[in-house]
């Protein structure tokens, strides 16, 4: 009687396990890089109103040349212009997701998939990390000063040869702001690679 509810018990085991991590199909086709990512980043701004639209964005090397794929281990400059209809905001603090583009086993289809980032990307104060404070109103022709060792933990996980996306969200930080609103919200997709 026991061995047979022990057997029992080792077969349910084997079938949810069956059920819950099924062996992937090793025949899956790698994605290509979209929207032609693997020569130059690609962004644009999400669906919706925001106070702030983002028109261009390059990422610089130190000679002022465009650099891509993008070592995030690297400080960069990016060049963002862009439109500020808001008002003033002295400080804003913006959330970041990453997405990879991966072939989904169950649909046979590329598609983003988020990355954990266990927190680490969210509320990233944009004066301290971008330098980009303050966002006066108009026209912002913003040059960013960017380094991203601090998320080194992260950026380890990235690989070179796999498309990803980032989204953008930024909130208004302003002293008398209680809502904490997106202001912005951008999707980048990049090509990163480690260089020497
Ligand atoms: C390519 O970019 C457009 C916006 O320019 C976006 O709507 C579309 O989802 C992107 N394609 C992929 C596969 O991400
Ligand atoms: C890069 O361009 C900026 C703005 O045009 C300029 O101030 C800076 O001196 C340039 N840097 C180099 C190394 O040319
Ligand atoms: C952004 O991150 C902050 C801090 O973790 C969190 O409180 C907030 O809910 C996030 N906002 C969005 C829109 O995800």
């Amino acid at each position: 009687m026991f061995k047979a509810i022990l057997y029992f018990t080792s077969l349910i085991v084997v079938a949810s396990s069956m059920v819950i991590s099924p062996k992937r199909p090793n025949n899956l086709a790698t994605c290509s890089f979209p929207n032609g990512t693997d020569t130059a980043m690609h962004f644009y701004n999400c669906d919706g109103t925001y106070a702030i639209t983002v028109q261009s964005a390059r990422a610089l090397d130190a000679n002022n040349n465009t650099l891509y794929p993008i070592d995030p281990r690297k400080p960069i400059t990016i060049e963002l212009k862009a439109t500020n209809n808001g008002v003033q905001y002295n400080d804003n603090k913006n959330n970041v997701t990453i997405y990879e583009y991966k072939n989904d086993w169950v649909t046979n289809q590329c598609q983003w998939n988020s990355v954990p980032t266990f927190n680490l990307l969210d509320a990233i104060d944009g004066c301290d990390y971008a330098h980009n404070c303050p966002l006066t109103t108009g026209a912002l022709d913003l040059r960013l000063p960017l380094d991203l060792s601090k998320f080194s933990a992260i950026i380890n996980l990235l690989a070179s040869g796999t498309p990803y996306q980032l989204l953008i969200e930024m909130h208004n930080y302003n002293q008398n702001d209680q809502q904490h609103e997106v202001i912005a919200c951008v999707v980048a997709q990049i090509r990163f690679e480690e260089t020497n």
